[in-house]
């Protein structure tokens, strides 16, 4: 039995950057896949996504940017939804978790969860920073993972191995602050008591999906289980979020992963509102199929927090969760702090904006990432695979029969669909026939139990058997002797009109994967983009007879070996310029010297040695930085024009050169007691000048 209706849902984007083609290929293109399969079939589906706006994420993203919260994520829910549509990620609704219908939504399932109970209070110690008197949730702090001792460890995740931590599992914990190391304060939240939901869980992940969901979905969350389930805090001691709502809550705000997720449901009643539409059974009605596409990062939220939370507020749960693994990016783990990844955007540009590139390009992307998709394991992209599956696939497999198809029957059959005759069919066409049905069934399999690659590969393959028949049949040399064996004539009538046929169903198999591909097939057969209905799938009589079809035109283009190349060297040079000197031009490019000064004149500085004690922005002057620096003999307030270079984490502890005896000077109303000396490179880079390695500041610089 179909279900009703579908809610289809991808993880929603954290707004604190572009995301890379690892995302796209985990969570985006796979359920888009899904959905435009599940609506050529005429299904009520509905697919929702938008930007994940709270978190410490944004607040720290905001700091690296020297800009507001606020700021970053109106940048970058903008940059992302373009993103996604210029790759023809089809959501029904693309919502943001800034909105005041989220926040509704978020404080009203909050409140529903604690007004029955099902929420407990602690007072626990947590981390917290004194300098900029912050609790240290999540991203706010870092240190060395315990799993597999990474320094890129936080709060909430291991950005190395994905493993889900607490703050207090942290080794060597820093604030990312302000770099200092954190003292324990205590603290009031609420929690989600995970262990009194165990029977629940385990009957139905590791019952009921045990065979249904992947084998590394489940192996996750049987871990989880069974490592004891803990509360988890669902409030943070923020000043980014969604507040409590609480009288006594003053400062406290929803957990990011609390509200992100309750984002689905917000983001439905959007689509409900612009649709007039009612959006309550995609949420409460059990004949709805709840489908998350995520990462295999995100799977314990979705798998068995997200579902405890809906059991309690009384919604349907997840039929199905089908996270992906990692992609790797040319042998290496993708990472935005090395540089080493693909922005979708940056694909976006070097292609499909491109003279050469268009829709087409866009497929082609889509193309080699579901070929490659890390549904079992992590997988890899490489320049050279994208050059191959687009060459010699989507080229020499795929769009050579089209093509070869149009070329012969504007050629043998006047541009015109060519009769068949059941009489001259022999073994050879029967076949192709039956592959014809037998596609459409296997790739309808495939889809359905969310195998993509697999149903891929089963659209190729076809079209591999079309070049075959073609190849055996061979009608360009039956026309030669047309004339002597008149037969013949039946013989070219059936092999174009099955390759017609056949052209048709690749159309409309292929169309969930490549959705222009299969439109311009529609334009160049002269058919409306109604013959793509799935229900037409395995069809012998697509083209009616006698129909005349326009040119072909070529369906893709070759990727060349100089574009893998320069791609490659781009990546290559981009994550080389995040670890080394910027500094590039020549070196005759000096500022020149100012006028000479004699020893006495130099002898009236007092240079000193210092540390950095703490740091932080000075409010409103987007370039200064206030410091305090140890002189060994006394503490320093220094204002340093250097937040466009540096965050006031990455100075904490850096051992300086100070203009010890320079005139305070007042700036922004406060007292800047010396200066800091700074190199600059010829690219406008600032480097500390060196002062070795000190442990104590106020010795002379001479
Ligand atoms: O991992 C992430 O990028 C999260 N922003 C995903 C959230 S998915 C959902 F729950 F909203
Ligand atoms: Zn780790």
């Amino acid at each position: 039995m179909q279900p009703k209706r579908y809610l289809i849902t991808s993880a929603l984007p954290y707004a604190n950057g572009l995301k890379h083609i690892g995302h796209l290929a985990g969570a985006y293109i796979p359920a888009d896949i899904y959905v435009r399969y599940l609506r050529s079939q005429q299904r009520d589906v509905v697919f929702v996504c938008g930007s994940d706006e709270h978190g410490t994420a944004i607040p720290i993203q905001a700091m690296k940017e020297h800009t507001t919260a606020q700021e970053i994520i109106d940048k970058y829910h903008q940059a992302m939804k373009e993103d996604f549509s210029d790759l023809h990620i089809s959501f029904d609704v693309y919502d943001r978790t800034s909105s005041k219908l989220h926040h509704e939504t978020a404080r009203e399932f909050f409140s529903f969860l604690l007004d029955r109970n099902e929420l407990e209070t602690k007072e626990t110690e947590q981390f917290y920073d004194e300098a900029s008197n912050t609790f240290l949730a999540d991203r706010f702090i870092k240190g060395t993972c315990p799993k597999c001792k990474s320094d890129r460890a936080y709060g909430d995740q291991c950005e190395t191995c994905g493993s889900a931590l607490s703050p207090d599992e942290l080794i060597n914990p820093v604030s990312t602050i302000s770099g200092n190391k954190p003292v324990k304060k205590k603290t009031t939240h609420w929690y989600l008591p995970l262990a009194a939901h165990e029977n629940f869980l385990r009957e139905w992940i590791l019952q009921q999906h045990k065979d249904d969901w992947r084998a590394s979905v489940v192996g996750q969350c049987k871990s989880w289980i069974d490592g004891g389930l803990q509360s988890r805090a669902v409030t943070r001691d923020l000043d980014w979020g969604i507040k409590v709502p609480l009288k006594d809550a003053e400062g406290k705000v929803l957990y990011v992963w609390f509200d992100a997720p309750i984002g689905y449901i917000s983001a439905t009643k959007q689509w409900a509102i612009d649709h007039n539409k009612d959006w309550k059974p995609y949420w409460y009605d059990a004949d709805t199929q709840l489908v998350h596409f995520i990462g295999k990062d995100n799977i314990v939220f979705h798998c068995i927090i997200f579902p405890v939370m809906l059991k309690l507020h009384g919604n349907i749960l997840p039929t199905s969760v089908p996270a992906n693994e990692f992609l790797n990016l040319e042998g290496d783990k993708m990472s935005t702090s090395r540089n080493w990844k693909l922005e979708m955007r940056d694909y976006i540009n070097d292609f499909v904006k491109k003279d050469n590139g268009g829709d087409q390009c866009v497929d082609m992307l889509r193309y080699y990432l579901t070929q490659i998709a890390p549904e079992t394991k992590d997988s890899e992209f490489t320049w050279k695979g994208f050059q191959d599956a687009v060459n010699s696939e989507l080229v020499a497999v795929f769009g050579n029969f089209v093509n070869r198809t149009f070329v012969l029957m504007h050629k043998l059959c006047a541009g015109k669909v060519p009769a068949y005759h059941p009489d001259a069919e022999d073994a050879i066409d029967r076949q192709l026939r039956e592959d014809i049905q037998a596609a459409k069934k296997k790739v309808e399999d495939s889809i359905e139990h969310y195998r993509f690659r697999e149903a891929l590969f089963e659209v190729i393959d076809l079209a591999r058997k079309g070049n075959k028949y073609m190849q055996e049949k061979e009608p360009w040399i039956k026309a030669k002797t047309v004339k002597e064996n008149p037969l013949g004539q039946l013989a070219i009538d059936n092999c174009l009109h099955n390759c017609l046929q056949l052209t048709a169903n690749l159309a409309i198999l292929i169309h969930p994967f490549l959705p222009s591909t299969a439109v311009q097939m529609c334009k160049m057969m002269k058919v409306v983009e109604k013959m793509l209905d799935w229900s037409n799938a395995g069809g012998l009589k697509l083209l009616s007879v006698g129909y005349s079809l326009r040119e072909p035109q070529l369906l893709f283009r070759k990727i060349e070996d100089e574009e893998v190349t320069t791609q490659i060297n781009k990546l290559k040079s981009a994550s080389m310029s995040t670890t080394e000197s910027s500094a590039s031009a020549s070196e005759n490019a000096f500022l020149p010297l100012k006028p000479e000064i004699t020893i006495d004149d130099f002898g009236k500085i007092d240079l000193r040695t210092g540390i950095i004690l703490s740091a932080q922005k000075v409010p409103k002057a987007d370039k200064l930085l206030q410091l305090e620096v140890d002189l060994g003999f006394e503490k320093r307030t220094i204002l340093s024009g250097i937040a466009m270079h540096f965050s006031p984490e990455e100075v904490v502890g850096k051992q300086v050169i100070v203009v010890a005896n320079l005139a305070p000077r007042k700036m922004r109303g406060i007292d800047s007691n010396g200066m800091i000396l700074m190199a600059e490179d010829l690219s406008g880079k600032l480097y500390f000048a060196d002062a070795g390695s000190l442990s104590k500041g106020g010795w002379k610089v001479s």
